[in-house]
């Protein structure tokens, strides 16, 4: 070893000196390492002008800034006193270039009046500004080597105002070597001789905005990658089948100089990865590989439910939105098919909805399935960010999908938030009524074609909760005892009852113009637990059956959930009903009847009566990881009861009701990685639950999920878990009272 070592040592000191370039030393033009200091200029050899870059150096963030991380030693030049508002300009002392490079470190704004100059006879020859908004120095450098021997001097400029109107610059030298880390304009070219070029993907490294284009046309919209920099977490495919023979370029607008995944970009036939990773559902929706979030633009047509679902297919974190497709003959089994609608040059693709136009209102032909959708656009850096809607239409039973050229159909920039478009034929004025979340409120919107649309009204103020932006909204009728009552989704983020996101509803009427609540305490929930999320129901179902399908998962640690090549899953399908909780109406959700499709092999358990625990045994085979069950509880007394399900690892998930409390809680504290992020929520997860002389359960189980159903769906949650082996017992408990279990059974899922 020892050997090998000092041989290679000598090797590199030989290859140096053949070279006969032993570098010269880098010469420190400034470090900023003075403190300003009384009697002396703030900025020793500098001159100051304005009061942006204050009384001397800064020693890290100031005046409320965030933290600043990066500068070298103790001090660096800082434009933020005062804030974003301040301007001002520090100008050098004049020095000769002697070598090849100005290296300096450099953070801040990227706008067009923060930046940093270079000066020879007074003019600038130089100037750059970091290649995104950062509080992190970053090295930079200059190629100056026609410039040597010239005398110079270094401009810092602060003349920008309002966000990122600020500059940070430390350690400027001169040097033999170029220190940049990033790369602007960076290019990557494939001679495309195979189906995929694969994109090395780390996890939680930078995005990097990519700019494909084919024979130097862009061929899509820009994609943003999290390019493995340090080390390769997974790979996604970009299918290149189509431009075989040609030449694709991958164009960076900046790229980490040392990305491992620069020289990893593979052309390739094949894209292999383990589907079946140990949290991957069995009967649950779930991308085939990629991330996923709220579902959208669910239709049934010709005996197919159709599935679009928010996807990312670069990467498992959200972003780059386009809408995935699956296609469900049973609402059991889906089938992955191809991306149906792609950001295009108005936005991204956001949540959104899809109708089919019997009457060819549209006019793109009759039956034609139309999606309604938020377009979303945001500057490379989300600092300026605009949602509008736009509409496309598919003639194929929505395969494909064309984008209508008159889009965006609806705007208002009045509104930051204006999204999630759903829409739905109202019979009585023969016409689309749209739904749509404006910031804290709901607005409607009326339209005869899907491409005018006329403001009706809006609701939401002074009621419901607002903790959070308002999100994924739906209207939808359903029969209470004979009448016609109108629920209204709308999905908050955060402003959970147990932490992050979760959707509330209400309940009232609709006239064709304006929703009225009714007088109920709300907010009410559709789902108590931690995991249903921005859910929305099927459209064209027939018996206008009110199908309803969610989100599993939880903005608040979604993009961390311990998955590998897909991340999130969805609920499964619920059939929504009105019912009386014993006090007041409330929106029940309960599992489609198809899911009992799935049911394989079942036993029935024997009635029992349960004083402190009682172990389920036999169950072992039969639970292995996706299961449903289904008993009844009786208390007899006041005292809190329930069941735990745990495994080999002893890791569990306890579920408990407490009738003198009225509350059902979940507690997956022990239920394995919970630390994979601080937000995942461990505290028992709590519901209202309305006193009942017994509680009929269903419980769905499918190896990461939980979804619990008590008396046909008036009180639900959903939760996920992250065990290290299936739950492959139940054990029932009291903690003091009788309990009479009955009516127990349960089945293996196919
Ligand atoms: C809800 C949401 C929607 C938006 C979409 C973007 O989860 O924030 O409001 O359209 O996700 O992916």
């Amino acid at each position: 070893m020892k050997i090998g070592k000092y041989y290679w040592l000598v090797l590199s000191l030989s290859l140096a000196c053949l070279c006969g370039c032993v570098s010269r030393p880098d010469i420190v033009i400034e470090d900023f390492e003075f403190d300003g200091g009384f009697e002396q200029s703030p900025y020793g050899a500098w001159s100051v002008e304005g009061t942006a870059f204050g009384a001397g150096p800064a020693t890290g963030g100031v005046d409320g800034q965030n933290a600043v991380t990066g500068f070298a030693g103790q001090r660096f030049a800082n434009s933020f006193h005062g804030g974003d508002n301040s301007l001002g300009t520090l100008l050098s002392y004049e020095f000769t270039i002697q070598r090849k490079y100005i290296n300096f470190m450099m953070g801040g704004g990227f706008l067009s009046g923060t930046y940093i100059e270079l000066l020879v006879d007074g003019e600038s020859v130089r100037k750059s500004a970091p290649l995104f908004p950062t509080e992190e120095l970053n090295w930079m450098s200059w190629e100056v080597s026609d410039l040597e021997g010239e005398k110079a001097q270094i401009r810092i400029v602060d003349r920008q105002t309002g966000g990122w109107g600020h500059t940070m610059i430390d350690q400027i030298e001169m040097s033999d070597q170029d220190k940049s880390i990033f790369r602007a304009q960076y290019v990557v070219d494939f001679a495309v001789d195979k189906k995929y070029i694969l994109l090395p993907i780390q996890d939680d490294a930078r995005e990097y905005r990519i700019t494909v284009k084919v024979e130097g046309k862009k061929i899509m919209e820009p994609i943003k990658v999290r390019l493995a920099e340090s080390r390769i977490d997974y790979w996604m495919p970009l299918d290149v089948e189509a431009y075989k023979g040609k030449n694709v370029s991958f164009n960076f607008d900046y790229v980490y100089a040392g990305a491992v995944g620069l020289e990893n970009l593979t052309l390739s036939d094949a894209f292999n990865f383990d589907y079946n990773e140990p949290y991957r559902p069995d009967y649950h929706f779930s991308p085939c590989y990629g991330w996923t979030n709220d579902p959208n633009g669910m239709f049934w047509k010709d005996g197919e439910y159709h599935l679009y679902y928010q996807y990312n297919p670069y990467g498992t974190r959200w972003g780059n939105m386009h809408w995935g497709h699956a296609v469900s003959k049973d609402l059991c089994k889906w089938k992955h098919m191809p991306v149906a609608i792609a950001p295009d040059s108005i936005g991204a693709i956001f949540s959104g909805s899809a109708v089919v136009d019997h009457n060819n209102t549209a006019g793109f032909g009759r039956d034609a399935v139309i999606a309604v959708y938020t377009s979303h656009r945001e500057d490379p850096h989300r600092l300026s960010i605009s949602q509008v809607q736009s509409i496309s239409y598919s003639t194929d039973n929505g395969t494909t999908f064309t984008p209508y050229e008159g889009n965006p159909v609806l705007a208002d920039p009045h509104y930051i938030d204006f999204r999630d478009s759903k829409v739905r034929w109202h019979e009585p004025t023969a016409r689309w009524i749209m739904t749509l979340a404006t910031g804290q409120t709901i607005t409607f919107y009326a339209s005869k074609d899907l491409k005018e649309w006329e403001k009706l009204s809006s609701f939401g103020e002074g009621i419901g909760a607002k903790g959070g932006v308002w999100e994924c909204p739906d209207l939808f009728p359903l029969d209470y005892n004979g009448t016609e009552k109108w629920v209204l989704l709308v999905s908050i983020n955060p402003g959970a009852p147990n932490g992050g996101c979760a959707t509330q509803y209400f309940i009232g009427n609709f006239d064709g113009r304006t929703f009225t609540a009714d007088p109920l305490p709300y907010p009410l929930w559709i789902d108590y637990g931690c995991d249903n999320y921005a859910g929305v129901t099927w459209s064209n179902v027939p018996q206008d059956r009110i199908l309803f399908i969610g989100w599993m998962s939880n903005h608040a640690y979604a993009n961390f959930v311990p998955t590998h090549y897909f991340r999130n899953s969805m609920t499964v399908p619920r059939d929504l009903h009105l019912v009386h909780n014993g006090k007041h109406v409330v929106l029940a959700s309960y599992p489609a009847a198809e899911i009992d499709g799935l049911h394989g092999s079942s036993v029935e358990m024997p009635d029992a009566t349960i004083q402190e625990t009682h172990l389920v045994s036999g169950l072992a085979e039969m639970l292995r990881g996706a299961y449903d069950m289904t008993f009844t509880l009786t208390p007899l007394s006041n005292a809190p009861f329930g069941f735990t399900l745990c495994n080999d690892a002893d890791e569990c998930v306890a579920f408990t009701f407490d009738p003198a409390q009225n509350t059902l809680s979940v507690d997956r504290s022990r239920s394995g990685n919970v630390d994979f992020y601080p937000t995942f929520y461990v505290d028992p997860i709590k519901s209202p639950l309305p006193m009942r002389k017994s509680y009929r359960v269903r419980l769905l189980i499918d190896k990461a999920s939980s979804e619990l159903f008590v008396n046909g769906g008036e009180v639900v949650q959903s939760n996920i878990f992250f065990p290290s082996a299936s739950f492959n017992r139940i054990k029932f408990h009291t903690e003091g009272g009788n309990v009479a279990l009955s009516d127990m059974t349960v089945y293996e899922m196919k």
